[in-house]
């Protein structure tokens, strides 16, 4: 053993009464460079050992709030400064939109810095050697055991009184712990060669085992991709077609289903001698007639079809739609008017579908016998 230094002197105890009852004689003796080591928490030891509040908190009490700072600094400039949206009439910089996101960031930089800080500053990684690593005092007070080390380095420190006041508090066991040679020689194990050959093994085939996974494997078959297939989006070329053109015109006399022409351009009598009315009068088809009539009919033609315009002026006035003319029509010479306009009267067919200018034509009968009522209306 000569030759080596020492480390600490250790106390092995059997019952956590016993070392709750060493620490507090520790700290009555005046040692400050000790440590209790127990296989679990024991209640009351930080009381026992007066160990002051860990300083840890205050580390996560400046990187959350630097967390909560910087979120807001982000968002504020990304979107009040760099690419101001205005979204649902919120002002750019929208407070209460951000408090989420702040408050994630705060909990998530607290989070990951307090570790850091415990690894990095209080437990002094990459230094990860310890001289009570891999002793039978670190084996028994990892198991059933508990101890107390007090340190070489302490200024209270002197082999014969150490040992003389682990006797006093009646430690079962009492060893002395020396420096490995090679952790004094070797402080950060953790950089040895071998240990960073295997970092960059495991990174090397994670990585490549993923980017062979997603970017290969995913695409052979019988893996199928939706987005692989063969074809041409709006606005595309082509190089199929001589003129390049991506999107095709109907080929000529293509009619579209359940669309018929209109056979009677510049015929409005064979129109009327021909086309027949296919919406019977409902009281839907007199509503939708109606809507629409009022919608594009009735600024000229008036809400009754009387001709009364509310146009004042700006356009001539229509004749009224209850001449007789009108009422011994055919709904087909009627349709015609709406589909091809009629002098002055321009088309209607871009804004009312086959259907609705049925429609209207419904509603212009239901005005028409309105005005015109038989007796028989009434009874
Ligand atoms: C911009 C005003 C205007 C609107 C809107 C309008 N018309 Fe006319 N309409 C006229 C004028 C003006 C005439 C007369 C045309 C002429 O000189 O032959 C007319 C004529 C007609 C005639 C023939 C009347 C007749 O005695 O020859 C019918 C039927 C008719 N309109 C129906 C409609 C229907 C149905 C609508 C709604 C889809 C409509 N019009 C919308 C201005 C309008």
């Amino acid at each position: 053993m000569s030759g080596k230094i020492l480390y600490s002197y250790t106390g092995i105890f059997d019952t956590p009464d016993q070392i709750i009852h060493a620490a507090e004689k520790a700290v009555e003796e005046g040692y400050t460079k000790y440590d209790v080591n127990t296989p679990y928490p024991v209640h009351g030891m930080d009381k026992a050992m007066k160990l002051k509040p860990s300083k840890l908190g205050y580390f996560a009490l400046v990187f959350g709030l630097s967390g909560t700072l910087s979120a807001l600094l982000t968002i504020w400039w990304m979107s009040a400064i760099n690419y101001p949206i205005v979204i649902g009439g919120k002002p750019l910089f929208s407070f209460p939109a951000y408090v989420p996101i702040m408050f994630e960031v705060t909990v998530l930089s607290a989070a990951i810095m307090t570790v850091v800080v415990m690894l990095f500053f209080f437990f002094k990684l990459p230094n990860n050697s310890h001289p009570l690593h891999g002793t039978v005092y670190m084996k028994k007070v990892s198991a059933d055991k508990y101890g107390i080390s007090i340190q070489a380095d302490d200024p209270k420190f002197s082999e014969s009184s150490v040992r003389k006041f682990l006797e006093g508090v009646h430690a079962a066991e009492i060893i002395p712990i020396y420096w490995d040679e090679e952790e004094i020689n070797h402080q950060n194990k953790i950089f040895e060669p071998k240990f960073i050959v295997f970092l960059a093994a495991v990174a090397l085939i994670t990585s490549g085992v993923t980017y062979f996974s997603f970017n290969k494997l995913m695409y052979m078959v019988p893996f199928n991709w939706m987005m692989d297939q063969p074809k041409l989006s709006a606005q595309q070329q082509s190089p199929i077609f001589a003129d390049g053109f991506g999107m095709r015109l109907p080929v000529a006399g293509t009619v579209a289903r359940g669309y018929m022409l209109y056979q009677f351009t510049g015929q409005p009598d064979s129109a009327g001698k021909t086309l027949v009315n296919p919406i019977p009068v409902s009281k839907e088809s007199l509503a939708l007639g109606k809507t629409k009539f009022d919608i594009y009919c009735s600024p000229c033609h008036g809400y009754n079809a009387d001709g009364a315009s509310r146009l004042r002026g700006q356009f001539p006035n229509p004749p009224s739609l209850h001449s007789d003319k009108v009422r011994t029509w055919t709904d087909g010479r009627i349709f015609a008017v709406i589909t091809e306009g009629q002098n002055i009267m321009p088309s209607y067919s871009s804004q009312l579908s086959v259907d609705e200018r049925w429609a209207v034509i419904n509603y212009i009968r239901a005005l028409q016998r309105a005005l015109n009522a038989k007796e028989s209306d009434v009874q």
